[in-house]
């Protein structure tokens, strides 16, 4: 996907030969929906006929007459009621979702040049409309058909080739808006297209031959600790788990420095590749889908992007302990004691808990290499979430009040929504092991917080937001935007966190 892709355009749209002609309506209460000049005559009738009321995801689809303009089709989105006293962040969602159905709208037409007669919301900037509606038709227009480009027939629809956005007045804040919704959906896509190669393509080489050609793009510092190096520093969780695999495991590292001194924002990843438990098998039905065992380390790698594209002024730094889970006579065995990076000893009660290992060393030793103000970490890391939370909400767990409303705000405003859940000592208590430090298993109840129980013994006093992304980083919520499979999930939220960021005071703010 180029970034030319995406234009805005100061002609009149009339003027614009496109596949489809797309303008939005909002509606009124008992009134004809208000829209753009050019349609309204057409809004009008469809609303007397009582065929067009402008409610969210009413759609109305016409063939213009050559006065009408150049377009093969006109599509009338509707947004619903429009009132400037409503939550912003549901502004944002109900425009994402307006994308969505937008460029749904074009693979039933088979459109593959789309203009956008941007509308005009009371209240609500130029540059956020543009945002948010590039988000949700780029989102929406993302397919995964790598492996079936060979059997690909002429007459499949390949998505989107051109976009333009008609900016009327505003253009100046709609190419702002535009290039943020662009960069921010480009990374989303690019976490989907990670979690969507199968085990045997994505392996802890691709992850850090991905984050080295990051780096080389947007300057960029990469590192990456291969298993010699994992052994002199003792990284005994990731080495643990690695050993059942024919592959060998990588701690991948970017980092992200601004031109003036920072606060440091530090991103782990789950990154495991392929899930099968190990010598604790996971049963076969759905064993496929632990592919998507690596949607953590995808989501920061691909924030990673974004970040290389912005340049902000605060510094991130990423790490993606990366392996597959896989059984065999060299896998570390039930009961087996090991020793984590920061010298705490860990019983392996159960092959099948691993992500928590491998995290487990990479927050111990990115803090202590990095001293980073806070660090955030994504993981598919629990069934147990999905059975709390489904899969609308992701779970958070942390050490710090203040983190953690920023990174509920952040995840609000990007439709990723989070729920917390309480650590408190009696969590910590579960996992106590008899013969070691802690062991990786708390017992069947609140597993996904006895899970962060055992993440919390290697992040010291850093604040830290841990979050469980197992029921929403593939199978979320259903929404326009949002397809069947990985969702990336997490990649957004970090995003609009460090976009926002304001060198706040954490440390005050531990629980
Ligand atoms: N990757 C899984 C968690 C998972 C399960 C993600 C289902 C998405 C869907 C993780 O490694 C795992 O196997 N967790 C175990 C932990 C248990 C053995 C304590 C789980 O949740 O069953
Ligand atoms: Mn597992
Ligand atoms: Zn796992």
């Amino acid at each position: 996907m180029k970034p030319s892709r995406l234009t805005v355009t100061e002609k009149p749209v009339k003027e614009i030969a496109a596949d489809l002609l797309v303008f939005c309506a909002l509606e009124k209460k008992d009134k004809s929906p208000k829209c753009d000049r050019a349609v309204k005559s057409r809004v009008e009738k469809a609303f007397s006929l009582g065929d067009f009321k402008g409610k969210a995801e009413e759609e109305l689809l016409f063939y213009p007459e050559p006065k009408e303009g150049k377009a093969k089709r006109i599509l009338l989105i509707g947004l619903g009621e429009m009132d400037p006293k409503k939550d912003p962040d549901e502004i944002f969602e109900t425009l994402r979702e307006a994308g969505g159905g937008i460029a749904k709208a074009c693979e039933r037409t088979k459109a593959k040049t789309l203009v956008l007669c941007l509308p005009e919301i009371p209240g609500f900037g130029a540059e956020d409309t543009a945002d948010a509606l590039a988000q949700g038709i780029l989102l929406g227009d993302y397919r995964f058909a790598k492996y079936k480009e060979s059997t690909r027939k002429e007459t499949d629809y390949t998505g989107l080739t051109t976009i333009q956005f008609s900016a009327g007045k505003s253009v100046k804040q709609v190419r702002k808006g535009a290039r943020k919704g662009l960069t921010a959906a480009r990374a989303a896509c690019e976490a989907r297209n990670m979690a969507n190669e199968p085990g045997n393509g994505w392996t802890s080489k691709e992850f850090a031959d991905h984050a080295k050609a990051l780096a080389k793009t947007h300057g960029l510092i990469y590192k990456c600790l291969e298993k010699k190096e994992l052994e002199k520093l003792g990284m005994g969780g990731i080495l643990a788990v690695n050993q059942g695999s024919a592959i060998p495991p990588r701690l991948v590292i970017l980092e992200y420095r601004p031109a003036k001194k920072s606060q440091t924002i530090m991103l782990v990843g789950k990154g495991i590749t392929f899930d099968s438990g190990g010598i604790s098998l996971k049963p076969a039905q759905g064993m496929g889908d632990m592919k998507y065992d690596m949607c953590g380390g995808a989501a920061v790698l691909s924030a990673m992007q974004a970040v290389g594209e912005e340049k902000p002024p605060v510094g991130v730094v990423a790490l993606i302990p990366a392996t597959d889970n896989m059984s065999g006579s060299r896998a570390v065995r039930p009961g087996d004691i090991i020793r984590h990076f920061n010298g705490v000893t860990s019983e392996v009660l159960n092959t099948d808990a691993e992500g928590r290992l491998v995290l487990a060393d990479a927050l111990a030793y990115g803090i202590k290499t990095y001293k980073p103000d806070c660090v955030i970490d994504a993981a598919t890391l629990t069934g147990a979430v999905i059975i709390g939370l489904g899969h609308h909400h992701t779970g958070l767990v942390s050490n710090n009040e203040k983190l953690t409303s920023l990174v509920t705000a952040a995840g609000k405003k990007a439709g990723e929504p989070v729920w917390p859940l309480p650590l408190t000592k009696a969590y910590k208590k579960q996992i106590e092991s008899k013969v070691a430090d802690i062991k990786n298993l708390g017992g069947k109840d609140g597993g996904t917080i006895t899970a962060a129980a055992y993440l919390s013994n290697f992040v010291d006093k850093t604040p830290w937001v841990h979050l469980d992304i197992a029921g929403t980083a593939w199978d979320f919520t259903e929404k326009s935007y949002i397809p069947k499979g990985p969702s990336g999930i997490a990649v957004r939220t970090f995003l609009n966190l460090i976009r926002d960021w304001n060198n706040p005071d954490l440390k005050t703010d531990n629980v």
